[in-house]
């Protein structure tokens, strides 16, 4: 099947059959198609989409398009869950989700990824932590499941290698948007990873990537029903990214959040919301918890009991952090810490979380380009949640910077994301939709 004929059915709006979907992902992996066919074949699915039929074939032939994980044989205590975010500002949600399933009963092997445009990573996140390995080896990796219960680590070469070329190619050709093409990618990897039962956390808002709730439900949809048609039992939220999740942006600082909020000495309350309603899915649809209020109440008790930071201190442990992260995580602090404060008194009525976001990747806590490094230590602490009421000179948060001059060109962007108003607006919940039903 040549390329070009491939590509021009797309193009004219047709529908590819399955061995056509297959041919062109044999072709991404093993190089036959160029740079340009490929990127061509994307744009043509961007623009003309791709029924529910294709977008299932294409998730299907990129997640055998190299290893599918098989825990059956590892001797694990429970199922194999997961739960997956579109990215978000301050998101830890992944940091301290993992250990709560993994106390209540969960296995949870988390492939996760690095920081995506504003957007933060979890495993840039955990890689502040000293001698924390993303990239254990499968016997270290299988002993940390089985004494921990989470595992959270990059995807190896070998999962979906489709989805790496298909994606770096995307990256750079304004071919990201695309429904189809971000379902069949973020499914071929967790399809790859052997799970049992996936939630997915679909953001809305200035801080993520969709921005009308209409779209949100039309790639929430498209996930749900097309790992359903997989066979993975999955469930999705559409919830709020307006505002930064916690009081937080930045890798160190989110760990340090994450271990406040598991040690229980400080819950911000959206994350925690959300935290929960996210777990509760997940426990409900592996099979652990008989309904979600169950799921919840299991939750909050692996939090309260300390349970879930044990379960956190171990993963760390196991994959070669601090050996006591609770009592001493090692974080690297940033030399620079300056309050950003009011201006006038009035209520914040809107800090946009997309711009906090880019502000952090400007202090050096993500990337301008891949490749780079990550500076761990900077970031925005202390963010005061929408509706808080100031006077003149309160501060509104605190950036931590490598030095003197970045602090001040990120207060002077800092200002001009922040709105100030004379009355509060109502904050909607952080959950918007509950879930999309499951098709399995
Ligand atoms: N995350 C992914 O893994 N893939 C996409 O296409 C978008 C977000």
């Amino acid at each position: 099947m040549l390329a070009q004929s491939l590509i021009g059915v797309k193009r004219d709006g047709g529908t590819l059959s399955e061995a056509q979907i297959q041919a062109f992902v044999h072709g991404l992996v093993d190089e036959r198609w160029s740079e340009g066919q490929v990127a061509a074949m994307a744009m043509a699915i961007l623009l003309k989409g791709m029924t529910r039929g294709e977008c299932v074939a294409l998730t299907q032939a990129m997640t055998h398009s190299g290893l599918v994980l098989d825990w059956s044989d590892a001797g694990l205590a429970g199922p194999v869950l997961d739960k997956h975010s579109t990215g978000g500002v301050g998101d830890k949600v992944s940091l301290v989700l993992a250990p709560i399933v993994a106390a209540c009963g969960g296995v949870v092997p988390m492939v996760s990824g690095r920081g995506l445009g504003h957007t933060g990573g979890t495993l840039d996140k955990l890689q502040a932590l000293p001698g924390y390995a993303v990239a254990p080896p499968r016997e270290q990796l299988l002993r940390v499941l089985r004494e921990a219960g989470c595992a959270i680590v990059g995807a190896s070469a070998d999962l979906a290698p489709a989805d790496r070329r298909l994606y770096a190619i995307r990256d750079v050709t304004a071919t990201v948007e695309s429904v189809p093409l971000i379902t069949a990618s973020i499914l071929s990897k967790k399809l790859a990873a052997g799970l049992q039962a996936l939630v997915l956390d679909v953001k809305l808002g200035n801080g993520a990537f969709m921005h009308r709730l209409d779209d949100a439900r039309t790639l929430a949809r498209s996930l749900v029903e097309v790992a359903g048609a997989s066979g993975l039992p999955c469930r999705a939220l559409i919830t709020d990214m307006d505002q930064v999740l916690g009081r937080t942006a930045g890798n160190a600082l989110e760990v340090a959040e994450s271990l406040d909020f598991l040690t229980g000495a400080v819950r911000e309350p959206r994350l925690l919301a959300l935290t929960l309603a996210l777990s509760a899915q997940l426990l409900q649809l592996g099979g652990l918890a008989p309904t979600l209020a169950a799921g919840q109440a299991l939750a909050e008790a692996a939090l309260s009991s300390g349970r879930a930071a044990e379960c956190f201190a171990r993963m760390v442990a196991g994959l070669g952090g601090p050996a006591d992260v609770l009592t001493d995580a090692r974080l690297p602090a940033a030399p620079v810490q300056v309050d950003l404060v009011a201006p006038r008194d009035g209520v914040l009525a809107s800090m946009d979380a997309r711009a906090l976001g880019l502000v952090v990747v400007e202090l050096g806590g993500g990337r301008r380009r891949a490749g780079d490094t990550v500076d761990p230590r900077v970031g925005l602490s202390d963010i005061r949640p929408q509706g808080s009421l100031l006077r003149a000179g309160d501060p509104l948060l605190r950036v931590h910077a490598a030095n003197a001059a970045e602090a001040q060109a990120a207060c002077q962007s800092l200002l001009a994301a922040i709105t100030l108003a004379e009355v509060a607006a109502p904050v909607g919940p952080v959950v918007i939709e509950t879930l999309i039903e499951t098709l399995v």
